[in-house]
């Protein structure tokens, strides 16, 4: 059944006249959805104007769709969400692209060192905005492109002052209130991220949305947000910084928290952001009473709305003391309200449960990454709390932490423990050098970290590291089992160990390349720190002779994505080489 087309041009949005046109674009969806389904609601070429957010609440299959992304622009002028997702099914938002004017953040160089301001002179397209509160400031590499790394790796979070906003000291020169003294230094190039909170997209309960050839420059927090979504699909999809500026989003390029069935992700650009790549988790919720054996009181440490996980859903359970280990699960059929952070759970069947064992949605769903790009970005590639992981042809590049991290943690309240995973035909570059640096550009490290193992059955294949000059390990590697790392190619120059281990069972390597032409490093190391303890580890096939293959790189990263590497132009100076290219591949990314 074909549906009929909402020009928004009939409800009174014309491109390119500076007026607000979010009345009449929230008219046209509104008029789309309640004409029934298969509707398109239709922006022209051009750019249109937003004061606040376009809600979509309760479409079936409605699309959004613009001219593309190089030719109709949304553009906020104000702190808030572009499009608020609710309710829906089959949604789609497609062929258009998502800035805002002002920018959320400024950036530039710090002139002036005061233990209660900096003085910052202004690096344009970024502007000298005044009368903002700056939470985040960054020490940046205008070189490289990305946030500093190594000996240079600087950054703060403050609650800002409130008696002082950013003000104007002349010209292009900011002045930034600190809350305390930091260690910046004249001459640093830094990003300073302004306080706010709303997400470019930013969607709830729903059911197949598909986000297809939409790039956001930049948002009020995170890119794309979804929570409690039953399928998303989402392809071309790219965040990425627009004309010289030093960032994209201020925060992560993708966020999804609770959703199930399945999350597809491909052909996809995450540049320069603020924060993670990909973020995908549950909540952590927590038993604060039993009443009874079916019926329990839980709390939330997020926020209240994180208990709306619904009716039928199956939840899993765990204890105080191994709260990343499911001792068992059952099936939601009601939750009524007992008080602002907690709800009575009545489930289908007894549960033994303690007082402070941890409860989190099990349905977890199916991650599926293909052709994906992280670059240049502040923290992980991918940090994820989630099963059925496979990720593959993706580029790592530059990214501040580890490129892939799996860390369920009772810090954040976020659940769950990874298992079945695959990381096939990746190339990793420059990875895990600054800000959120772990112990390896893969990092298995819940926190806090455990006795006993809580991720199985991994796959690390065909894959290509090229360690970056502050890179230490491949794998860091705790609490985990059956980890299987083989037809990797991996060059480094550090003198760390490839492997760090604790508690963690069946870890072999075979047919690995590793290039390193200053040191001999060890292949493996424990973990020393508490609670790691060596003879809590066993089957350690991570002897030298898993990794004394001689191969080519299997993949490498081009301009049409990760693709075999062409045999016949490889050389022993490839490393070298390939970095000049990478470098002017990750700043023409996109
Ligand atoms: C800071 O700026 C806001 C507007 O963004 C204004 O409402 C507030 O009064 C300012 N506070 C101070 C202390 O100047
Ligand atoms: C998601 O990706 C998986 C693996 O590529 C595929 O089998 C599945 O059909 C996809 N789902 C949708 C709805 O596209
Ligand atoms: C990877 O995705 C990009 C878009 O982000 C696309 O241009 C490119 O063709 C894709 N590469 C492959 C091999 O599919
Ligand atoms: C070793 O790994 C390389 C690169 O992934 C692959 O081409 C080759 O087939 C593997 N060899 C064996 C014996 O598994
Ligand atoms: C290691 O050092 C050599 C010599 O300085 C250099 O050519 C090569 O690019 C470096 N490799 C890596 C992975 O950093």
């Amino acid at each position: 059944m074909l549906g009929a087309i909402f020009s928004i041009v009939t409800y009174g949005a014309y491109p390119n006249d500076n007026i607000d046109d979010t009345d009449a674009v929230k008219l046209a969806i509104n008029k789309a959805i309640e004409a029934g389904q298969n509707n398109i609601v239709l922006f022209q070429a051009g750019t249109y104007n937003f004061k606040s957010v376009i809600g979509i609440y309760n479409a079936h299959k409605l699309t959004v769709m613009g001219q593309g992304m190089q030719q109709t622009l949304l553009l906020g002028n104000a702190p808030a969400a572009m499009f608020q997702p609710l309710n829906c099914r089959e949604l789609t938002i497609t062929a258009l692209s998502i800035d805002f004017d002002p920018l959320p953040f400024t950036a530039g160089y710090v002139v002036s060192v005061n233990p209660t301001y900096l003085d910052v002179q202004i690096v344009s397209p970024h502007k000298a905005d005044i009368d903002r509160k700056v939470s985040a400031i960054l020490r940046y590499n205008p070189t490289m492109m990305r946030p500093a790394f190594g000996p240079d790796t600087y950054e703060i979070y403050q609650d800002p002052p409130s008696d002082r906003n950013t003000s104007l000291v002349s010209n292009d020169i900011l002045r930034i209130p600190l809350k305390n003294p930091t260690k910046f230094v004249i001459g640093d190039p830094i990003v300073a991220r302004y306080s706010h909170n709303r997400h470019a997209i930013d969607a709830q309960d729903v059911t197949d949305l598909n986000i297809h050839y939409v790039t956001i420059y930049t948002s009020w927090l995170m890119g794309l947000v979804a929570m409690r979504a039953k399928g998303l699909n989402i392809n071309n999809y790219h965040v990425m910084p627009r004309s010289g500026r030093w960032m994209s989003t201020p925060v992560d390029c993708m966020h999804f928290s609770d959703c199930r069935n399945y999350i597809n992700i491909t052909d996809s650009k995450c540049v320069a952001q603020g924060d993670d790549g990909l973020n995908v988790h549950a909540f952590y919720l927590q038993v604060t009473q039993i009443i009874s054996s079916t019926s329990l009181i839980l709390r939330e440490y997020n926020w209240p709305d994180v208990l709306n996980v619904g009716a039928g859903t199956r939840m899993e359970f765990s204890s105080s003391q191994q709260p990343f280990t499911v001792y068992t699960a059952a099936t939601v059929v009601s939750t009524s309200i007992q008080g602002p952070n907690a709800r009575v759970f009545v489930f289908t069947g007894p549960i033994f449960a303690n007082v402070g064992d941890w409860v989190s949605v099990a349905d977890t769903p199916v991650l599926t990454v293909r052709n994906l790009t992280v670059a240049n970005n502040r923290a992980r590639g991918v940090l994820l709390k989630t099963r059925r992981v496979q990720i593959t042809n993706s580029l790592f590049i530059g990214t501040s932490g580890p490129a892939v991290l799996f860390e369920p943690s009772l810090d954040w309240h976020e659940s769950v423990a990874a298992q079945d995973v695959k990381l096939l035909q990746n190339v990793y570059i420059n990875c895990n050098e600054g800000i959120a640096r772990q112990g390896g550009v893969i990092s298995f490290a819940p926190f806090p970290p455990q006795l006993n193992r809580i991720f199985y059955d991994v796959i690390i294949q065909s894959s290509t590291f090229l360690f970056g000059p502050y890179t230490e390990g491949l794998l860091q590697s705790i609490n985990a089992a059956n980890v299987y790392i083989r037809g990797n190619y991996i060059a480094t120059n550090s003198s760390a160990a490839l492997v760090t281990i604790c508690n963690s069972l069946n870890i072999c390597a075979h047919n690995n390349t590793f290039v390193n032409n200053r040191f001999s490093v060890n292949s493996y190391i424990y973990d020393t720190r508490s609670p790691c303890r060596e003879e809590l580890s066993d089957l350690i096939g991570l002897s030298t002779s898993g990794f004394d293959s001689h191969f080519a790189p299997p993949v490498m990263a081009t301009k049409a994505g990760v693709q075999p590497y062409d045999h016949q132009n490889y050389t022993h100076s490839f490393n070298t080489m390939d970095l000049s290219h990478i470098l002017s591949l990750s700043n023409m990314i996109g």
